[in-house]
């Protein structure tokens, strides 16, 4: 045997990243149908009508609510010295209980939700609400659209608080923002697929069409959570209508991020900068952390419809599941507070609204799905990840965001990747938590964008 085989394991190590990188063919980009049919039935003849839409709670729903709050069991008392670790602490959900049937003014808080324009249309047999903002344009300004999508356990009620930053008019900017902020089919007032099969992309397919519907061709977007990978596959699929693509979270299910998330555990220089290097390392502790805390994901993964009866009916429950979130996914160490830290930087309120996203039009079940639908072998073949984009890109990484990706990855993806902003602060509801931050870094992306986009007309005249 020779003794140059003994350098075969370390060369085909240095290979591997070379071949993903330049060799290994892209993935064929998916055919998708524009006009495939996710309501009841065979597809019917439907109206292209855009109808203003009001949220309303409902007297009914309202007064059964509190009827169930005040009706709950008696919680299980959590173990003594106990935050979070096990779960949503029983004796915080007292309080919030309480706060929900006795504090929260329903009708104040429908006026709060509907102090934005809203709107519900009819997208290949699904009813889809959307708030859609058009600032007025001064003189001087263009008004260009943006597509904002929001993920679980959230609703269009993360952005409330950034729409004002947002859609603001700036001496330093030639533009307003015109937004269109849908809910997900099956989220919040948006009508939920009757069909198997509305998966991400399919979805992505679903928001195009809406900015069709409302006269856009070409537009940004913008995603957190279920939003950025959905957005991130509207950019795949269709990036000559992409004017430029925004996430707070990228994420990336390819080998190259396997690859160099292993490499980085030997050196990890070779990935990511010092500075940065403990969002990715060490891995024990990352793939630990989450194994704590994605047993929500497998059961929805699977099995969304048996834990969603329960939630379905029991407000306290499905406070409790939703929340849990909240606390964790905003800082990881809140997991070991009494009050999990819920009120560090949310009211009450604005997590009740949210809830009520859920609770009113009795969605959670149909928003769970999504992650069935998301695991399947036809969703994951299609290797989205591993087709790059020419749509510019702008990444913004909050400093407790669950997920790390280095520039290395995301430059495979987004090879137009144009900045990619690392905070020192936030978590993942970012545009909840920090709405000021979260709007200047969306608007500066704008700017870049467009400024970009003048270069690249100018050259080509
Ligand atoms: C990226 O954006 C941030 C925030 O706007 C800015 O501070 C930083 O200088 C930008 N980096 C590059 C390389 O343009």
């Amino acid at each position: 045997m020779s003794k140059y085989l003994l350098l075969l394991p370390p060369l085909s190590v240095a290979f591997l990243p070379i071949y993903l990188l330049y060799l290994k063919p892209a993935p064929p980009m998916p055919n998708v149908d524009l006009n495939r049919w996710w309501g009841s039935g065979a597809p019917k003849p439907s109206s292209s009508d855009v109808k203003p839409y009001t949220v309303k709670f409902g007297e009914t729903v309202i007064k059964d609510l509190k009827e169930r709050l005040k009706k709950h069991r008696p919680f299980t008392s959590p173990l003594e010295d106990v935050g979070f670790e096990y779960g949503f602490n029983s004796k915080a959900l007292d309080t919030w209980v309480k706060y929900w049937t006795e504090q929260y003014d329903f009708a104040e808080r429908e006026k709060f939700i509907n102090q934005y324009p809203q709107y519900k249309t009819q997208i290949q047999g699904l009813d889809i609400h959307f708030i859609r903002i058009t600032p007025p344009a001064p003189p001087g300004k263009e008004v260009v659209p943006m597509l904002l999508l929001h993920g679980w356990p959230g609703s269009v009620r993360e952005f409330y608080e950034a729409i004002p930053y947002l859609t603001a008019v700036s001496e330093d900017r030639d533009f307003v923002l015109e937004l269109i902020i849908p809910s997900l089919p099956g989220y919040g007032f948006s009508e939920a697929a009757a069909k198997q099969g509305l998966d991400p992309l399919q979805i992505a397919v679903v928001m195009r069409n809406l900015m069709h519907r409302l006269g856009f061709d070409k537009y940004y977007i913008q995603g957190g959570d279920w939003g950025a990978i959905i957005t991130s596959n509207l950019a795949t699929v269709f990036p000559e209508e992409v004017l430029g693509y925004h996430t707070n979270m990228p994420f990336s299910l390819s080998p190259v991020m396997s690859v160099f998330q292993l490499l980085g555990s030997i050196y990890p220089r070779m990935i990511v900068a010092d500075h940065l290097a403990s969002r990715m390392y060490p891995m024990s502790g990352h793939v630990s952390y989450l194994l704590e805390e994605t047993g929500y994901l497998h059961i929805q993964a699977t099995k969304p419809d048996t834990v969603g009866t329960a939630l379905q009916d029991s407000p306290s429950g499905l406070l409790a599941y939703i929340l849990e979130k909240f606390s964790t996914w905003t800082r990881k160490e809140h997991r070991a507070l009494a009050d999990g830290g819920l009120e560090f930087r949310f009211t009450k309120d604005q997590l009740l609204d949210n809830i009520m996203m859920y609770w009113s039009p009795r969605s959670i079940v149909t928003s769970m799905r999504l992650y069935s639908e998301c695991f399947t072998k036809n969703y994951m073949s299609l290797k989205l990840d591993e087709i790059p984009t020419p749509v510019p890109t702008w990444t913004l990484q909050a400093k407790h965001e669950l997920s790390y990706v280095p520039d290395i990855v995301l430059k495979y993806k987004y090879p137009n990747l144009v900045n990619s902003t690392t905070m020192e602060d936030g978590g993942h509801f970012l545009a909840l938590e920090l709405p000021q931050q979260f709007s200047e870094n969306v608007l500066e992306a704008v700017k870049s964008f467009r400024q970009l986009q003048k270069k690249n007309a100018k050259t080509e005249l």
